[in-house]
């Protein structure tokens, strides 16, 4: 059977097994053989052969609860359930918090694993805990917030604790009183005369934004961002500027000393000025609007394809800027 995955590409498996509670999962665990792997709804996985011969596990948990607490709502998710749904539902009912993460492909798991972010927002300034099922045992365990290790497109679950717990429900903690965050700098534009904007309104226009610069996730097969934005040592920054005085970068704080980290450098910014823009390999592509995007232009590409354009990029950003681009997209 085909394994569904936002590239759409045309990818088998033996073995597809969907848990819809926790118990169902911990029969199915008893039974679990090497190799097998997580996944959401595929979106942020580039599968890199035609056939997976292990097993594939998704979770089909839904429901929300919802549980007020002072100003703000708890509000649990089961993981299978997707992302959009969610904040779909949660903006309806006012709740201010995951509006600026609108139309983001993916389940309520892959946000925890992944910390989703966009538009100055991250999934972890809304996560409160995360329940998960430990692999080996069966154990239910609670994450906090804390617990999770979260940093830029990473968590425990990514790193220290990676294949060893299948999340089964996510709590967000959401604001029950208007929080408008309008930082980033198109939702800043959108609103410079409307400062306090419904909820609806914030996230219609990052859904609009979204639709002007990624490709449509139901009609062009993608894993959205490719790469993660490089950060890179200051003096290497001061290099570059030299050559290129309009580069554009965002300095990098330590959360805690907040001592200056690094520089984080667009990637679609090195793959632009690369010229690689629409660039092609067999049925595979640059997306034009926002290059850090590859796409299935042709609706029939292949893993090969995939991976052999994104290793021309890398080559050629490392040889043109000698910063080394790493996907954001986990190569199974
Ligand atoms: N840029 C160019 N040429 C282009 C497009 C962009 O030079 O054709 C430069 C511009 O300087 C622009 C900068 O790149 O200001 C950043 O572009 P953009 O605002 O589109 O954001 P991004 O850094 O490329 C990140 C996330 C996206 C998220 C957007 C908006 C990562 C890896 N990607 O992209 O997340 O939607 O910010 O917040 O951090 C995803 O992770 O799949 C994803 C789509």
């Amino acid at each position: 059977m085909i394994i569904p995955n936002t590239f759409n590409l045309p990818v088998t498996t033996d073995n597809l097994l969907t848990f819809t509670s926790i118990p169902h999962l911990r029969t199915i665990l008893k039974d679990l053989c090497n190799p097998f792997i997580v996944i959401g709804e595929a979106s942020n996985i580039l599968f890199t052969t035609r056939h997976y011969s292990g097993t594939i596990l998704k979770s089909g948990i839904s429901g929300y609860e919802f549980t007020e607490s002072d100003s703000h709502m708890l509000v649990t998710a089961g993981s299978g359930l997707h992302w959009d749904d969610f904040v779909a539902e949660t903006t309806r009912r006012n709740l201010w918090g995951a509006e600026n993460l609108s139309y983001i492909p993916g389940t309520i798991g892959a946000s925890a694993v992944q910390n989703i972010g966009a538009y100055g927002a991250e999934a972890k300034d809304i996560i409160h805990s995360v329940e998960a099922i430990e692999i080996a045992t069966g154990n239910k365990r609670i994450f906090s917030c804390n617990e999770c290790q979260y940093a830029y497109r990473s968590s425990i679950f990514k790193h220290d604790l990676a294949n060893r717990y299948i999340i089964t429900s996510v709590t967000y903690r959401l604001s029950r009183t208007p929080r408008p965050n309008l930082s980033y700098k198109p939702l800043a534009e959108a609103f410079a005369n409307n400062p306090n904007p419904s909820i609806e309104q914030v996230r219609n226009t990052v859904i609009n934004i979204r639709k002007s610069k990624l490709p449509e996730p139901s009609e062009i097969g993608s894993a959205g961002s490719f790469f993660m934005n490089p950060v890179i040592a200051q003096d290497d920054y001061e290099r570059l500027k030299a050559k290129y005085p309009d580069i554009p970068h965002y300095v990098v704080n330590d959360s805690v000393t907040n001592q200056v980290v690094g520089i984080k450098i667009p990637a679609a910014w090195l793959i632009d000025q690369a010229g690689l823009k629409g660039y092609t390999i067999g049925g595979a592509s640059v997306h034009v609007t926002q290059p850090l995007v590859l796409i299935n232009k042709s609706g029939s590409a292949t893993p090969d394809d995939i991976v052999a354009l994104s290793q021309y990029i890398i080559n050629k950003v490392k040889s043109l800027y000698n910063i080394t681009l790493h996907p954001e997209v986990i190569f199974i």
